[in-house]
């Protein structure tokens, strides 16, 4: 299965697939294109270094966000790309795009969701002191993290955490869960009925 990776940021979530999807030969999943909003992403970077093609895609040249939405599509279709990935992607798309790609968009969130959706979930799972956190991988609908939950798991949270602590051991589980997930996808072993995901094997 092709696959697009949407990333903002460093990648490390990228990394991941990179080694433990497109460089297994056993797995038939290969990243085909890397697209970032953010030409100083280190994202962009571990990509060249796998010999990806890479692609950043700019708001500012677009009139508005839809447009811009169109011009992510535009590298999905040209690379053929079946399934896209959001690795650290921090835009949120319009509907006609989430409609276009309806649950064929996959996001992880360094959270147990419902719970502390949004941009800094870290931050605010230590500032509301919650015992116990996780990580979500859903696909993406049209609301902020709101999209069907296809796995979770969960991390406890310690007295002494700060926020790097506790996001370094989010993505140590992030890693092991996000490649995991995609390959039940690719593999067609996730159903979707409605909001409910089902894990066939
Ligand atoms: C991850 O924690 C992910 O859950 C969130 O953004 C972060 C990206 O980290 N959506 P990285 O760029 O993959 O290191």
């Amino acid at each position: 299965m092709n696959i697009a990776v949407l990333a903002s940021g460093s990648g490390t979530n990228l990394q991941t697939l990179i080694e433990q999807l497109h460089e297994d030969n056993t797995s038939d999943i290969n990243i085909v294109v890397v697209i970032s909003d953010r030409k100083k992403a280190y994202a962009l970077t571990r990509a060249e270094q796998a010999g990806i093609p890479t692609q950043i895609v700019s708001a500012k040249n677009h009139i508005n966000r839809v447009e811009f939405d169109a011009e992510i599509a535009r590298h999905i279709e040209n690379y053929s790309a079946e399934l896209i990935i959001l690795a650290g992607y921090m835009k949120l798309f319009q509907p006609p795009f989430v409609r276009k790609y309806h649950n064929r968009i996959i996001n992880i969130h360094p959270s147990l969701l419902p719970a502390f959706p949004g941009a800094n979930a870290v931050a605010d799972t230590l500032e509301y002191g919650v015992k116990v956190t996780g990580v979500t991988v859903h696909y993406v609908d049209e609301g902020i993290d709101t999209g069907p939950i296809i796995a979770q798991t969960s991390i406890p949270v310690y007295d002494t955490d700060d926020e790097e602590s506790l996001h370094k051991r989010v993505q140590i589980e992030e890693h092991k869960l996000f490649p995991q997930v995609i390959k039940w996808h690719a593999q067609g072993n996730v159903i979707v009925e409605d909001r409910k995901v089902i894990l066939v094997s």
